[in-house]
């Protein structure tokens, strides 16, 4: 398999419109290159450029559905045709409202795979969401009406009750996953309403207090067991920068002080490669118009680093030789 890279160039699921800056800047900061160095064999795929929908008035609170939604047709579509290539594909984001996309995309990649012929069966497929943030708010619930605060509840089949059928844009969409599927790690800026739900339907989340008190390391390795219990499903891992703390990754438009360290990020995704299940990851919501050039630069050289990490580069050094094998 390759690394599948593109750009999603998403920036309507919130109100900061440079986030759809952010992929072109991942690959001026030298991603690419750093792939290249480390023996990562990879394809640049290009950018997904989201059409800006003329009309598209807000649905209730919610903001730019029709947008956002069209926009997440391509991202899935491309993200289909990434692993039809043979490729993981590598999301640069963009806001999270992109992950509605790359999931459900990767979910009808699985069905296909698998030649499961019900688009609205639960695919085979665990997803490991790192964020500062559970993104699990409705439609209904969401108090800025920004989509990027939403995609997990768009993406889980206990949620459709709460999804209004009629939210425009939104047709072609079927939530892929359920509740034992997705954990998450790197938690502390919940909305009441989002740790109601997750408690309801028993979701897996280790917030900042458990990174303090168990280590990183054992999180995964919970988060991990029992969304996957058997290492037999391919993973999906959903990377918002917004997860480390801003003194690493300032530039992002939500950012929530306490976060996760350089280190503890990436320690999950290196733990995440050496599974051997990544079979496609997003690493969203770097901004570069936020922030000063250094804050800039580190936040840069941070998505850089935590990509070619759950590609298999070492820590330690450039490795003189890397089987790519995912
Ligand atoms: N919970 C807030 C909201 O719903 C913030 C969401 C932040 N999400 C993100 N992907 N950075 O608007
Ligand atoms: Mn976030
Ligand atoms: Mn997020």
């Amino acid at each position: 398999k390759i690394a599948g890279v593109f750009g999603a160039l998403m920036n309507r699921g919130q109100g900061k419109e440079g986030v759809r800056d952010g992929p072109n800047a991942i690959r001026e900061a030298g991603l690419l290159t750093l792939l290249k160095d480390c023996g990562i064999s990879f394809r640049d795929y290009g950018d997904v450029e989201i059409q800006a929908i003329a009309s598209d008035d807000p649905w209730k609170k919610v903001k730019y559905s029709r947008t956002v939604a069209g926009g997440c047709k391509q991202i899935a579509d491309k993200v289909q045709t990434i692993i039809r290539e043979n490729g993981v594909p590598i999301m640069l984001g963009g806001d999270h409202a992109s992950a509605i996309g790359s999931i459900s995309g990767h979910g009808l990649s699985q069905l296909e795979i698998h030649g499961i012929k019900d688009p609205a069966a639960t695919a085979p497929l665990a997803v490991l969401w790192i964020d500062a943030h559970a993104d699990i708010n409705t439609p209904l619930t969401t108090a800025t009406g920004n989509l990027h605060g939403c995609p997990v509840s768009f993406l889980l089949k206990e949620m459709s009750p709460y999804i209004p059928r009629d939210i425009p844009g939104f047709e072609w969409q079927q939530p892929c996953l359920t509740a034992d599927r997705i954990a998450y790690i790197g938690l502390r800026a919940l909305d009441p309403d989002e740790l109601f739900v997750m408690d309801k339907l028993k979701i897996k989340y280790f917030p900042m207090q458990d990174v303090d008190k168990l280590g990183v390391q054992k999180c995964v390795e919970l988060a991990l067991q029992h969304i996957n219990p058997n290492n037999d499903l391919p993973l999906h891992l959903s990377f918002d920068i917004d997860a480390l703390d801003p003194s690493v990754a300032f530039s992002t438009g939500t950012p929530a002080m306490g976060g996760l360290t350089l280190r503890e990020g990436l320690q999950i995704v290196e733990y995440v490669r050496s599974t051997g299940q990544l079979s496609a990851m997003d690493l969203v919501e770097v901004n570069p118009t936020l922030g000063n050039g250094y804050q800039r630069a580190k936040t840069m050289e941070a998505a850089c680093a935590i990509i070619a990490g759950a590609l298999g580069k070492p820590r330690q050094a450039i490795p003189y030789k890397l089987d790519f094998d995912l």
